[in-house]
């Protein structure tokens, strides 16, 4: 504990319309509780929560709190005797607070890591240790911090919400986002043939070298032609998180009994949808998010099983931080956008 300084460098969210996000240098360093453990952060990566936060667009905002949700690290000390083991371990941690019992739904006193309690934006980091996982053996740091949030999002989505499996046609709309693009990855990785969408013909083509079956722009006018065309009977999985003008026509893909899942709003409020369409296909719409603590740990173990490696869109140090929030504002990342914080 002799070597902890009493203050870290940390990305604060204030209610400051000037700066409503700040990189302070001499926050406080958190101090341990019961069954807590402390890490040495080396890489944390942002999600699209952390710049909804930023805009004040995130319900039950805290000031002042440490954004970030993702994160890897090395466990410095534990408060109980009894997780003494972890420490010197890389780790990397479970986003949910308080899931709960349900496996189906999360608790009433559910949050994410990152707002309202302190996140991983920062040098140092305190949360419960039951929160703690062995960080993957095949990953980078880099590639670790950028699993947890969007990859379990992205599991439930996929498989427990999604239904999809080996020989499902699937579709994942706007692939430069991090969780469509783990998306992508555990589809494909159990044997789906995956369609993409995307608003960057340069992403496209890097998701068919990926091996997308059919990759289309959201921009061009004869993008719903142009998967229609692609498979007549329909997408068995749409996996959405954009709602907006497009969502109507992409109920209208959805195969007889297929299911589409919606976990964000990231265009916006959604068009129409043709619901005789919709019921006399049998067809589903079912929102989805996170994923409970049994789907991390599957989740876990299927990336390991599959050796996927997560699209980590660039690196930078803590001190640059506030540029990946504009760069995920404009959309203009592929992947994850990882911060470095030590070595
Ligand atoms: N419910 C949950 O548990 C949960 C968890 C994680 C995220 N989310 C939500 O899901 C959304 C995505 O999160 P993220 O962290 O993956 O964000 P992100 O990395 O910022 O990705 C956003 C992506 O949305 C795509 N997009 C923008 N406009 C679009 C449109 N009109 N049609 C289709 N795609 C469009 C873009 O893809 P292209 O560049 O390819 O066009 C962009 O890269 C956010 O709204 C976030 O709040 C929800």
């Amino acid at each position: 504990m002799n070597q902890i300084p009493p203050t870290m460098k940390a990305l604060v969210l204030q209610d400051n319309p000037e700066a409503r996000i700040e990189l302070k240098t001499n926050y406080p360093t958190p101090t341990l509780k019961a069954g807590q453990a402390l890490i040495k952060l080396k890489t944390a990566a942002l999600n699209h929560r952390d710049q909804w936060c930023r805009e004040g667009m995130y319900p039950g905002l805290r000031y002042p709190s440490i954004l970030g949700s993702d994160g890897c690290g090395t466990v410095v000390a534990v408060a109980d005797e009894a997780d003494q083991h972890w420490v010197g371990k890389d780790v990397l941690m479970n986003p949910n607070v308080n899931w709960g019992d349900n496996p189906a739904f999360q608790s009433l006193n559910y949050s994410i890591l990152g707002m309202p309690t302190d996140g991983t934006f920062a040098e140092y980091l305190a949360l419960p240790a039951h929160r703690l996982h062995e960080k993957p053996a095949y990953l980078s740091d880099e590639a670790a911090a950028a699993i947890p949030l969007a990859a379990l999002t992205a599991y439930r989505a996929v498989f427990t919400k999604g239904l999809a499996a080996n020989g499902s046609k699937v579709l994942v709309t706007g692939i430069g986002g991090g969780v469509a693009q783990f998306a992508f990855q555990l589809a494909q990785a159990a044997g789906a043939k995956v369609y993409v969408t995307s608003g960057s013909d340069e992403k496209l083509d890097q998701m068919r070298q990926a091996g997308a079956a059919g990759a289309v722009n959201y921009k061009d006018p004869q993008w719903v032609k142009t998967l229609i065309k692609a498979e007549p009977m329909g997408f068995h999985t749409i996996i959405d998180s954009a709602g907006g003008d497009a969502f109507g026509e992409l109920a209208k893909m959805l195969a007889q009994g297929g299911t589409m899942v919606v976990y964000g709003t990231t265009a916006g409020k959604p068009s129409g949808i043709h619901l005789p369409r919709l019921f006399f296909s049998q067809a589903s719409i079912t929102g989805s998010t996170m994923g409970n603590d049994q789907e991390f740990v599957d989740m876990l173990a299927f990336m390991a099983k599959h050796q996927i490696q997560p699209l980590v869109s660039s690196v930078r140090p803590l001190d640059d931080i506030v540029s990946a929030f504009d760069e995920m504002d404009q959309g203009r990342q592929f992947g994850k956008l990882v911060i470095r914080i030590s070595e």
